[in-house]
């Protein structure tokens, strides 16, 4: 499906204002195209390089180097649960594998990530995302919890609710961000 109008609309009048460059305004462009489209296809990369002046392939370079941008079809909420040291000590792989076996999924996720059969859940690893003091983290869209041993996911698990959560609140709310982003599980 390709990009709307709208999209395009405020990438060319608003961000291209912004930067001394269009090749500037890649992140922020492939940010709005994910969040239209849920991840970024081969064809959405294309519409991109285009309306930045760019090769496709330099536009998936950049959209392969963070975790952020999705590189196939995900599922509503994204449950990513990191794989760095400072949770892996503290038990993020079993962690891991027992929301896997919860959720249904049948083996541990890849770096791809695997998504429940409804649509509702991707699972996946992801890298640190410097909340190392709440070890084992994981990150559910936009909020992050912990810590989650791996005898807390049956808990973590039992009120999904919780991840139907509202956007981010103003970016200068700082204490309101703060509270929105962060959730103790015990
Ligand atoms: S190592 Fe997991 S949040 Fe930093």
């Amino acid at each position: 499906m390709p990009l709307s109008h709208e999209l395009k609309d405020r990438i060319t009048k608003d961000y291209f204002l912004r930067y001394a460059t269009k090749r500037a305004a890649l992140m922020p462009a492939l940010w709005m195209a994910q969040q239209e489209h849920g991840w970024l296809s081969r064809e959405t990369v294309e519409e991109v390089a285009e309306l930045l002046d760019m090769h496709p392939t330099d536009v998936a370079a950049v959209a392969s180097f963070y975790v952020m941008f999705n590189h196939r079809p995900v599922g509503k909420k994204i449950v990513e649960v990191c794989e760095n040291p400072s949770c892996v000590i503290n038990g993020a792989t079993e962690t891991l594998h027992r929301i896997c076996e919860r959720l249904g999924i049948p083996a541990g996720a890849h770096h791809g990530g695997a998504t429940t059969a409804d649509g509702e859940f991707t699972v996946r690893p992801t890298e640190c995302v410097a909340a190392c003091d709440k070890a084992p983290v994981i990150q559910v869209n936009s909020r992050y919890y912990g810590p989650v041993p791996p005898d807390k996911v049956d808990e973590f698990l039992a009120d999904m609710e919780k991840f139907n959560v509202e956007g981010l609140p103003a970016a200068n709310d700082l204490e309101g961000r703060a509270k929105h982003l962060r959730r103790e599980v015990r």
